[in-house]
C-alpha cells in the first residue's frame, strides 16, 4: 500500500517510521517531510494548507491512505475534501476539528455534556473580558479563541496581570485567533494527556504522557511547543483511567456523534488531575508533537491496521499492544528558540546513535551530505525502557553524543512525575 503523511515535524517523523515498520505498506510519501523523515519517506513539496494541491496529488499517485499530522489541514477540512474525492483519509472532519480550533466551541461542547472542566466565561471583545474578571478572582487564565501555536493561553495571578494579558493578546496571536476570548478559572494539579484512537463509535486509548512545555528547567521560561515527553503507566492509575473514560471520554465521542459530527481519528485530551478529579483542559484532535514520539516507540500493532480498523469502524475488534514500561523523548532545540531560532547549523554525532530514536523535527540537508539545524526544535531522541529512569537514561545517552552550535535541551525530562 502506498501511504501519504501530511506534515513535516518530529511527530510526522515518528508516524512515517510507525508505518515503515508495516509489512503492508510498500511506499511512503510526505508532504513536506524534512531531511530526517526522507530516509524512511519520499518527500514532496507541498504545504499542509494546500489541500487541493494534497488530493491532486493523492489521486494522481494512487494513494491508498492519507494520514494527517497537524491541525492546519484538519481546520481547513481537508478530511471532507478527501472523502468527497473519494481518498481514504485518517484525522477529524472541519466540524469536528472545532474542538480545538475554538476555545469557546469546546467550552460550550463540554458544558452541554457536563464534561468536567474549568468554570469559563466567553467574552466578544476586550472590555467584556475585562468586565469578567471580578467573577475569577486571582487565579484566571486567559485564552484566544483560535489557533495560536500554544501562544495564545495566559495563566495569570493578579488581575492587574490578566489586563495585560487581555489586551496584549491580539498583538500575539493577531485578530483572527481573538474574535472571542475565553476566560477560565485556574485549575491546580498535575497535568497528563492522553491520546486515542476513535473510529466515531469505539475508541482505543494510548499510553498516558506528559510533556514539557517551558524552555527551562524546573519549568522555567518562555513556552514552546514542548521540550520533551515521557510516557509511563504510572501516570494514571486503573481508578483514574475508568474515571475519565466514564466522565469525559465516552461523553465527549456520544456528544459529538449526536450532534452530527462523529469523531473519527485523534483525540488528544489535555488534563488537569485536580484534587476533584480529572478536568480537560483542551481538546486537540491529532496526534502531539512531541508526545507522539513517546507513543509510537511503544505501539507494538501495526498503525495500518489500527487506520483500517478507523475506516472500517471495528476498533473494538483490534487489541492494540504497547511495550510495557515506559518511553522518553528529549527534544534538542537550536540556539534562542523559542525566539527566533538560529539555524544552518552542522549537526554531529548523529552516526553514533544506536541506543535511541532520532526524530527529525527541523533539519536539511548540505551538498555534501551533512544534517543541518533548520528550525527551532531540531531532534527529539526517543528511548524506551523497562522503566522510566531506563528509559530517560537511554535517550540522554544518546543526546550526549549530539551537538551544534547553540544546541540547548533540558536535563530534566521526566524528572517531575
Ligand atoms: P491549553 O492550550 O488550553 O491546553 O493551555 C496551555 C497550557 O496552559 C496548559 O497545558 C496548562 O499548562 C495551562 N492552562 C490552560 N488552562 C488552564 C487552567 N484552566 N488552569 C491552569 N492552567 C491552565
Ligand atoms: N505538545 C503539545 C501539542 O502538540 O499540542
Amino acid at each position: 500500500m502506498k501511504v501519504l503523511i501530511i506534515g513535516s515535524g518530529g511527530r510526522e517523523h515518528a508516524i512515517c517510521w510507525a508505518f515503515s515498520k508495516s509489512k503492508k505498506v510498500n511506499k511512503i510519501y510526505c508532504a513536506n517531510g524534512n531531511a530526517g523523515i526522507s530516509q524512511v519517506a519520499e518527500c514532496v513539496n507541498i504545504k499542509p494548507d494546500e489541500i487541493d494541491k494534497l488530493a491532486e496529488f493523492a489521486q494522481k499517485e494512487k494513494i491508498d491512505l492519507t494520514f494527517v499530522g497537524g491541525e492546519t489541514s484538519l481546520a481547513l477540512g481537508i478530511v471532507d475534501e478527501f472523502e468527497n474525492q473519494g481518498l481514504k483519509i485518517i484525522g477529524v472532519s472541519q466540524k469536528t476539528a472545532q474542538l480545538e480550533s475554538s476555545k469557546a466551541f469546546a467550552k460550550n461542547f463540554m458544558a452541554r455534556h457536563q464534561i468536567p472542566t474549568a468554570k469559563y466565561k466567553v467574552a466578544n471583545s476586550t472590555a467584556e473580558a475585562e468586565s469578567y474578571l471580578n467573577d475569577f478572582g486571582e487565579n484566571v487564565v486567559i485564552k484566544a479563541d483560535g489557533l495560536a501555536a500554544g501562544k495564545g493561553v495566559v495563566v495569570c495571578q493578579t488581575q492587574t496581570e490578566a489586563v495585560s494579558a487581555i489586551n496584549e493578546l491580539e498583538a500575539i496571536v493577531g485578530a483572527d485567533a481573538i474574535s472571542q476570548i475565553v476566560l477560565e478559572e485556574r485549575l491546580i494539579g498535575k497535568e497528563v494527556s492522553l491520546l486515542l484512537f476513535s473510529d466515531g463509535k469505539n475508541f482505543a486509548q494510548m499510553p498516558p504522557v506528559r510533556d514539557h512545555k517551558r524552555i527551562g528547567e524546573g519549568d522555567s521560561g518562555a513556552n514552546t511547543g514542548g521540550m520533551g515527553t515521557f510516557s509511563d503507566d504510572g501516570l494514571l492509575s486503573k481508578e483514574q483511567l475508568q474515571k475519565i473514560t466514564t466522565e469525559i471520554i465516552k461523553p465527549t465521542l456520544e456528544g459529538c456523534e449526536t450532534e452530527g459530527f462523529p469523531l473519527r481519528g485523534i483525540l488528544f485530551l489535555g488534563l488537569m488531575m485536580t484534587e476533584t478529579g480529572a478536568k480537560v483542559l483542551e481538546y486537540n484532535i491529532r496526534f502531539g508533537d512531541p508526545e507522539t514520539q513517546s507513543i509510537l516507540v511503544r505501539l507494538e500493532t501495526d498503525l495500518l491496521d489500527i487506520c483500517e480498523a478507523i475506516l472500517n469502524q471495528t476498533l473494538d475488534k483490534l487489541e492494540l499492544n504497547w511495550k510495557k514500561g515506559s518511553s522518553a523523548c528529549v527534544v534538542l532545540a537550536s540556539k534562542n528558540y523559542p525566539g527566533k531560532p538560529q539555524t544552518g547549523d552542522k549537526i554531529s554525532g548523529l552516526e553514533n546513535i544506536k541506543e535511541a530514536i532520532v526524530f527529525h523535527a527541523g533539519t536539511n540537508k548540505n551538498e555534501a551530505g551533512d544534517f543541518l539545524t533548520s528550525g527551532g526544535r531540531v531532534l527529539g531522541i526517543t528511548a524506551t525502557g523497562e522503566n522510566l529512569e531506563q528509559a530517560l537514561n537511554t535517550a540522554y545517552e544518546a543526546v550526549n553524543k549530539i551537538s551544534w552550535d547553540g544546541m540547548q535541551y533540558r536535563r530534566d525530562i521526566g524528572k517531575t512525575i
